[in-house]
């Protein structure tokens, strides 16, 4: 049984909200260090059913989110789900609702940090998104509130383009020649959250493409990233890759896709 597993089927018993001052539930989960949720100081847990009565929009679908698999719950008011990432909502209840009584994370990050800690050291990286700089937020690629947290992963595969191509137009296509490599996702060759290469790169050299290139192991020379191109003679890769990388200039300059050349050049 791996780390995952065990976390999702166990439920966790948070104490009384006196003893959250000291809490400090600390469990690794898939290699991922998880914390107590957000707080409001004087403020006490009311329970998901309370949220229910005013934001149906937030409650209804809830139940098939990857959050409310964490089935946080508290002694006297039982599921806590949405407390999790909003603090206690008791001020905010009696207040009868409103604005600055509950914690609203908007764009900001700092929600997310506190159960995905190895987040802030990817968006600390060089090449990243601008997510630390409050440009754009974890919720611009992430549901919370319903279905997936994971937008496009798994069946979905269509949605994660959907998702980075509404901001990033120029890479949607659809091209004349297209690489069949953007039908594995973005996630192929780039990591959202951040890389030390630029582009936020998964590599930063030709090692990128010969994850899928390098075919026809022993039947082409080493270093050849092309069997059909080398085997009909129409290209000396080693010596093109002596002067740069395989998307450099005068080379496939295109990787996602061409109006002009099918080997994804302009
Ligand atoms: C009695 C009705 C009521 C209950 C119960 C209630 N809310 Fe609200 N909530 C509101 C109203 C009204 C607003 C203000 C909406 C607006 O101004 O757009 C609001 C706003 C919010 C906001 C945005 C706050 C901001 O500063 O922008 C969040 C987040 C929120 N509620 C979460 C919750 C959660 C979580 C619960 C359960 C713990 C909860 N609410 C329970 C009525 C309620
Ligand atoms: C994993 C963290 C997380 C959980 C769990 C969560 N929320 Fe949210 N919620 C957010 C974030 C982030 C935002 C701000 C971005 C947005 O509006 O989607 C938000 C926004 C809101 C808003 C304000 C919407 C607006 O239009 O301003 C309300 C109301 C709300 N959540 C209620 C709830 C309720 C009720 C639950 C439980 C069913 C819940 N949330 C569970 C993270 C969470
Ligand atoms: C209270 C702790 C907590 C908070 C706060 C929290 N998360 Fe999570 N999150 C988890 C845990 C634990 C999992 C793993 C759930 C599972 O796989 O069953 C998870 C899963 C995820 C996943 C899916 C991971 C996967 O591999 O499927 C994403 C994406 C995610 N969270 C994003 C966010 C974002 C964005 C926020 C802030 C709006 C946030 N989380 C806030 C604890 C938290
Ligand atoms: C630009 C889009 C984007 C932003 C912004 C983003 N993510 Fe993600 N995230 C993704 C994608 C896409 C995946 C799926 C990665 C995969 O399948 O390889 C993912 C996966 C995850 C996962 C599960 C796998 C893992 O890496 O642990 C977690 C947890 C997560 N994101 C949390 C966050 C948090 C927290 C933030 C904000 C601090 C955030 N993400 C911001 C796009 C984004
Ligand atoms: C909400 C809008 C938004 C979404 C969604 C989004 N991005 Fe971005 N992306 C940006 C912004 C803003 C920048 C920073 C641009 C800059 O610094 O000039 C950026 C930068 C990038 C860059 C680096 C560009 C460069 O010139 O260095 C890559 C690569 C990238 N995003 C890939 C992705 C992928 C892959 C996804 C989907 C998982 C995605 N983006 C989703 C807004 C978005
Ligand atoms: C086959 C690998 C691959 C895939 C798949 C891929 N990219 Fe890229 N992407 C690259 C390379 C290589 C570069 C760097 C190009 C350069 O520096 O000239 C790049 C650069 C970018 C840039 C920076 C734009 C620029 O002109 O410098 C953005 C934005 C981007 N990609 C977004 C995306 C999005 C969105 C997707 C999915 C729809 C995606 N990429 C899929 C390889 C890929
Ligand atoms: C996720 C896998 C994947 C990655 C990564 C990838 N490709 Fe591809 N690429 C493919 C597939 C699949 C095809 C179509 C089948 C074929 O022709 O081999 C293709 C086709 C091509 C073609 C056309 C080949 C021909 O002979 O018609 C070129 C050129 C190409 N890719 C260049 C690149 C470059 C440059 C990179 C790195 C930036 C790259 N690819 C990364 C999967 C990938």
């Amino acid at each position: 049984m791996n780390m995952r597993q065990r976390w999702t089927k166990q439920t966790l018993i948070f104490g009384g909200a006196a003893a959250w001052g000291l809490l400090l539930i600390s469990c690794v989960m898939a290699n991922r260090t998880i914390v107590a949720p957000a707080k409001i100081a004087g403020a006490t847990y009311v329970g998901t059913k309370e949220c229910a009565q005013c934001h149906s929009d937030q409650t209804d679908h809830f139940a098939s989110a990857t959050h409310a698999r964490l089935a946080l719950s508290d002694p006297k008011v039982g599921d806590i789900g949405c407390e999790a990432c909003h603090g206690p909502g008791s001020q905010h209840v009696k207040a009868g609702g409103g604005k600055g009584t509950i914690i609203n994370p908007r764009k900001s990050p700092e929600t997310c940090f506190q159960c995905h800690l190895d987040k802030r050291g990817q968006f600390s990286l060089p090449n990243t998104h601008p997510v630390l700089a409050g440009k754009i937020g974890c919720v611009d690629c992430h549901d919370v509130h319903e279905g997936s947290a994971v937008k496009g992963s798994g069946a979905a595969l269509e949605s994660e383009l959907e998702t980075c191509t509404k901001c990033h137009t120029a890479q949607k296509g659809p091209f004349v020649f297209e690489h069949a490599a953007m039908k594995e996702g973005c996630t192929a060759c780039h990591n959202p959250h951040g890389t030390v290469n630029q582009k936020m790169l998964v590599a930063r050299d030709a090692n990128l493409c010969l994850r899928c290139h390098l075919e026809a192991p022993g039947a082409t020379p080493a270093g050849v990233i092309n069997a059909n191109a080398i085997n009909s003679g129409v290209q000396n890769h080693n010596a093109r890759l002596m002067q740069g990388t395989c998307w450099s200039a005068a080379c496939h300059e295109a990787p996602h896709g061409s109006n002009a050349n099918n080997h994804f050049r302009y």
